[in-house]
Formats: structure tokens, C-alpha cells, sequence
């Protein structure tokens, strides 16, 4: 190979190591035409907040909160029975005691906490916040996640910052 074409090979490979990252922000998370279960929950149930993930709750707990959406922490998250049989099992095949998530270790199997911030994992690493720190306008709600975890739509919930 020429020096030229090597450059041009070069710059070539670049680019397409390049793509992939560019393209993860711009594109939506699935590329078949039907959307997958994780799209739909993440259309569905991020239309009014960040998407919780599933693994921060038992199966049971997602089972009731999913039976219960015309009265869902007062408001109607009423969805086509067709697409909430689809969150359902997306929800409960990936919840905390399926994965074997150890936040959840504390949490008595007769308990069925609707809420992520009722968990004794939950409450244990937020006990040095201070009830001014969530109702805070930056924050306003210990369900807002987001707001002090920038990873958390994702899973991540790592050090103080993130
Ligand atoms: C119409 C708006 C709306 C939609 C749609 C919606 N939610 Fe919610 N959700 C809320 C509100 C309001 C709260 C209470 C937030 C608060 O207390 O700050 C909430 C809270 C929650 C919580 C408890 C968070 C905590 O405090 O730990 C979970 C879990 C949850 N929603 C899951 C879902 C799932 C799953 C879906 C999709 C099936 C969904 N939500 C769709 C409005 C909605
Ligand atoms: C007011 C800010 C704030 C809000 C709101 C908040 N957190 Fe946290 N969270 C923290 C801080 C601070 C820590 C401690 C981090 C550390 O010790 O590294 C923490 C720790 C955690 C941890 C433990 C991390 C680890 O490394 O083990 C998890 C999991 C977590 N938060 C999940 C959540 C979820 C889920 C929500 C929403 C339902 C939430 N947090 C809402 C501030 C917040």
C-alpha cells in the first residue's frame, strides 16, 4: 500500500470506530421496526419520569404496580392491556430478586414495596440526606433519581457525582 492510500485507510478506520459513538446518542435504542419490550417500557413508563430500572424492585412488586396504573401515585398510567402485558414481563423477568441484585437484601419476602425509595437498600444508602436536601428545587423528589444520579436512567448509581 502506498503511503496516501495507507493515510486514507487510516482515516477511514478512524471514522468508523468513530460512528458507533455519534450514532448511540442519535439514534432511538432499538432498530427493528417493531420495538423491542425495553423500548416500549422505556416510551411508556419514562413519559412522566426517568425510566426506573427494573432490577431495583422484586417481580412481585412490579406484578402490583402494574395491576395498579389507573391509580398510579395519583395519577392515571392507564396503558392498552396489550402493552401492559408487555412491560409487565419485561419488568418482572429483569426485577432485583431475578437478577440476584444485593440492594434488595433486607427486604422481607411478605413486603411489596410499590416505591424503589420504601427499600431498606434505598433507605440505608440515603440516610445522610436530609429531607431539605430532596424536597430542594433542584431535586424536589426522592424520586427523582436523575437529579443527583446522572447515570441512573441507565443503572448507574456510582459515587457521589455520577
Ligand atoms: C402519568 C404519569 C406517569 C406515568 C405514565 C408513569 N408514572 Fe410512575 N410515577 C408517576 C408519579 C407522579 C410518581 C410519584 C413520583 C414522586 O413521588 O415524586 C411515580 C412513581 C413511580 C415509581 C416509584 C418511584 C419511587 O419513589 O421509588 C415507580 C417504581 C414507577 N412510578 C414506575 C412506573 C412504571 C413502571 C411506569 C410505566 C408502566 C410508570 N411509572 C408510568 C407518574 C407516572
Ligand atoms: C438528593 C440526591 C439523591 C437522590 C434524589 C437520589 N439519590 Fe441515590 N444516592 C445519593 C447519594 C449522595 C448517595 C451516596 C453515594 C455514595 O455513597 O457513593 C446515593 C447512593 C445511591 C445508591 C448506592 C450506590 C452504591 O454505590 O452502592 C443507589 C443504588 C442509589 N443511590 C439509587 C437511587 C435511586 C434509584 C434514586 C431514585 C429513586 C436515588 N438514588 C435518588 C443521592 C441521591
Amino acid at each position: 500500500m502506498k503511503p496516501s492510500s495507507t493515510r486514507l485507510a487510516l482515516a477511514a478506520a478512524a471514522l468508523l470506530i468513530a460512528a458507533p459513538a455519534t450514532a448511540q446518542t442519535a439514534l432511538p435504542p432499538t432498530s427493528s421496526p417493531a420495538a423491542s419490550p425495553q423500548a416500549t417500557t422505556a416510551k411508556e413508563c419514562g413519559a412522566c419520569h426517568m425510566v426506573y430500572p427494573a432490577s431495583l424492585l422484586p417481580a412481585r412488586s412490579w406484578t402490583k404496580l402494574m395491576g395498579g396504573l389507573a391509580s398510579h401515585f395519583g395519577e392515571n398510567a392507564m396503558l392498552d392491556p396489550a402493552t401492559a402485558t408487555t412491560i409487565a414481563a419485561f419488568l418482572t423477568t429483569n426485577a432485583g430478586d431475578v437478577s440476584g441484585n444485593r440492594r434488595l437484601r433486607g427486604l422481607s419476602a411478605s413486603d411489596t414495596p410499590l416505591r424503589i425509595t420504601d427499600t431498606p437498600g434505598w433507605i440505608r444508602s440515603h440516610r445522610k440526606i436530609t429531607a431539605a436536601e430532596f424536597s430542594s428545587a433542584k431535586v424536589k423528589s426522592r424520586s427523582n433519581c436523575v437529579a443527583c444520579h446522572a447515570g441512573a436512567a441507565q443503572g448507574s448509581f456510582e459515587g457521589d457525582e455520577d
